[in-house]
């Protein structure tokens, strides 16, 4: 089964606030249901992109400037656009984004303190009039987020320290605030149950004014 409109969901939060165990479950669900879906994470998706992604994460890359940094997700973001997600909206399917635009926004600009204009002007570039119908921004407190990533092997962002930490999620909150519309924010401490509950009556909400 075909969405008569196309419907991109990204989602969002900072590393272990639960939203990867989320789009997933999601993907699934829709899958299930006979949808024409596709899931991708960023950076990656694509060869190229999983290649920078390497470079991005890699702990070996400590040197990395900001600004090197904020290009090559747009970089890969872009291939992703081109490749993947704009043929997938053109045949009048769904795209459920693992982060997108506003990763590099919360990260790179409240993280690092990235001018936020100076990525608005690569993003005009690299993604164009591109966004999601729906952003999906599970909002989970540090300590939660961090109990959760225990026996994880932290990449290059995910060791990053507490304060860049901290400034992301409020960053996070705050896009949310400037565009109530697009985003929906969940609270991360909710269990898995609760929080997939709320966003398949979003995502349903969506499909009946889609078709
Ligand atoms: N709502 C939740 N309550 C408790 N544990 C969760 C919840 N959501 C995810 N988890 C667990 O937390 C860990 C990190 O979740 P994950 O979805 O990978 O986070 P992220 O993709 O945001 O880094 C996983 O082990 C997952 O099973
Ligand atoms: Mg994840």
């Amino acid at each position: 089964m075909a969405t008569f409109k196309p419907l991109f969901i990204s989602f969002e939060g900072i590393d272990g606030s639960g939203k990867s165990t989320q789009c997933k479950m999601l993907y699934h669900d829709l899958l299930d249901r006979g949808y024409s879906v596709h899931l991708f994470r960023e950076p990656g998706g694509t060869r190229i992109s999983e290649k920078i992604r390497d470079i991005l994460l890699d702990n070996e890359n400590m040197e990395m400037s900001a600004i090197t940094e904020m290009l090559l997700y747009f970089a890969s973001r872009n291939q992703l656009i081109t490749e993947k997600l704009t043929p997938a909206l053109k045949r009048g399917e769904i795209v459920l984004l693992d982060r997108f635009v506003d990763s590099t926004i919360a990260y790179q600009g409240y993280g690092r303190n990235l001018s936020l204009e100076s990525i608005q002007k690569v993003a005009d570039v690299a993604i164009g009039e591109v966004r999601p119908d729906l952003t999906i921004l599970v909002d989970t407190p540090l300590e939660t987020a961090e109990d959760r990533m225990d026996d994880r092997e932290l990449d290059r962002l995910e060791a990053e320290n507490e304060d860049f930490k901290q400034q992301t999620r409020n960053g996070y909150l705050q896009l949310a605030r400037k565009e109530p519309q697009r985003f929906l924010v969940l609270d991360g401490r909710e269990s898995i149950e609760v929080l997939k509950r709320t966003i398949t009556e979003r995502v349903n909400q969506l499909l009946e004014t889609a078709s």
